[in-house]
């Protein structure tokens, strides 16, 4: 990199450029990101064109939602590392679960205390607004006073494409049926949850180089890979992903594998998505984790090495899955096997890009083998539904004219 020339050039893979280019390249930011944090970095101000009232309005809120949780992040971590309470009860649990002190101080992990207000007494004393504290989802009101609201809980940062907290997640410590495990923020305007995918900021780099998504459940799934150095990983929060969450993906790879547990809940959350994620372009593979494990237990019971290898050996395109999985639903029933036929030429009537042909000629083939059908035939009712979708677009289309 040549500061003075405002230019890089890289030795190893010959690439050159700006220093637009160079965080796009390395950081993995849009254009736009990119502008805003050489501005932020140098004290610019940059004028952003749409300056609507209430979108400069929000803009503010957004600010300030950031801040609060930046104080609240480095409160629960603070209390986390240098408190009795803190050590005794939330660092021995997670240094129990087998992380260690590097990745807990990596993903700034802390613990919101027992004590009613402790946090919000210390964030009103510094002077921040009870209103947006309730908006991060920090502050509730009990009996009329505010109190914690993640009280007694493993607090969990969500950090956004540029490494600021944008909500948190709240693990219970001593599990109790009267309380749900997690309490996450509630949306705001820099949380939503359908954009979110935990994990993505740590992951960016690895993900590109690896040319690869790796996607599990939960934060410590994701945490516990990275401890075992498999950094390509980001979670769904459990939920079925959204089309804003695969664009996500997509900004850094083509290739994503799912890694669920091997339940049949599982199983369904990791198909949900399918469809959607073929219309992105998307390859997606899955791997089932066997035994009633998640990623984070079978990657602590077998080690780092054996869980590569697992995932390596296991993978399966998920496409063919499906397939698999509805067949062996339909049994010997001809009804249930018909209708196995137009699942599977609805879903891959999905991959219709022209740079994508020859992938739909694969699959179509791959599954009338499968099927112990006519590959013709097959080829026939996928065109037939990419057919019908045109004509509801276009339908779509008119009606709106
Ligand atoms: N989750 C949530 N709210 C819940 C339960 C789950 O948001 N009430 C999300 C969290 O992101 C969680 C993920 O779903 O990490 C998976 O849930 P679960 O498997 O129950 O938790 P784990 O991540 O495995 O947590 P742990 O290992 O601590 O039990
Ligand atoms: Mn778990």
């Amino acid at each position: 990199m040549s500061p003075a020339k405002e230019i890089y050039k890289c030795f190893g893979c010959g690439k050159s450029g700006n220093s637009i280019s160079f965080l796009m390249e390395h950081e993995k930011y849009s254009y736009v990101e990119a502008l805003r944090w050489l501005a932020n970095k140098y004290n610019v101000e940059i004028e952003e064109k749409e300056t609507s009232p209430e979108f400069k309005q929000q803009q503010q809120v957004a600010d300030s939602l950031y801040i609060i949780n930046n104080f609240a992040q480095q409160f629960f971590t603070n209390i986390l590392f240098n408190t009795d309470e803190g050590q005794d009860i939330a660092l021995s649990y997670l240094r129990e679960r087998g992380f260690n002190e590097e990745v807990i101080k990596k993903f700034q992990l802390g613990y919101n205390p027992s004590a009613k207000n402790s946090f919000t007494k210390a964030a009103l004393d510094a002077k921040y607004n009870i209103d947006f504290l309730q908006k991060c989802g920090l502050t509730t009101i009990r009996d009329e006073k505010p109190q914690d609201n993640y009280r007694e809980r493993i607090i969990f940062p969500i950090h956004n494409q540029s490494g600021k907290v944008q909500g948190f997640g709240a693990r219970i410590i001593k599990s109790n049926d009267k309380a749900p495990k997690y309490i996450n923020t509630p949306e705001n305007e820099i949380y939503i949850k359908s954009k979110i995918l935990y994990g993505s900021y740590f992951a960016r780099l690895a993900i590109d180089k690896a040319d690869e998504c790796l996607l599990v459940e939960g934060y410590t799934d994701v945490i516990s890979l990275h401890q075992a150095g498999i950094e390509n990983v980001v979670a769904s929060g459990g939920t079925s992903l959204t089309p804003d969450q695969l664009r996500l993906v997509k900004k850094y790879t083509n290739n994503l594998t799912i890694i669920y547990d091997g339940d049949n809940a599982g199983i369904k959350a990791a198909l949900r998505g399918l469809d959607l994620a073929l219309e992105e372009s998307l390859n997606v593979n899955l791997v089932l984790i066997p035994d009633k494990e998640d990623p984070d237990s079978f990657v602590n019971k077998v080690g780092a090495a054996a869980f590569k290898e697992f995932i390596r050996d296991n993978k399966k395109d998920v496409v063919l899955f499906q397939l698999e999985v509805a067949l062996k639903d339909a049994g010997n029933d001809s009804n249930k096997k018909s209708a196995v036929v137009n699942q599977i030429a609805e879903t891959i009537s999905k991959i219709n890009k022209t740079e994508e042909f020859t992938k739909q000629q694969d699959y179509i083939q791959q599954c009338a083998q499968i099927l112990k059908i006519e590959e013709n035939g097959l080829h026939a009712l996928v065109n037939k539904f990419i057919r019908e979708k045109i004509t509801k677009e276009e339908n779509k289309i008119s009606r709106e004219k």
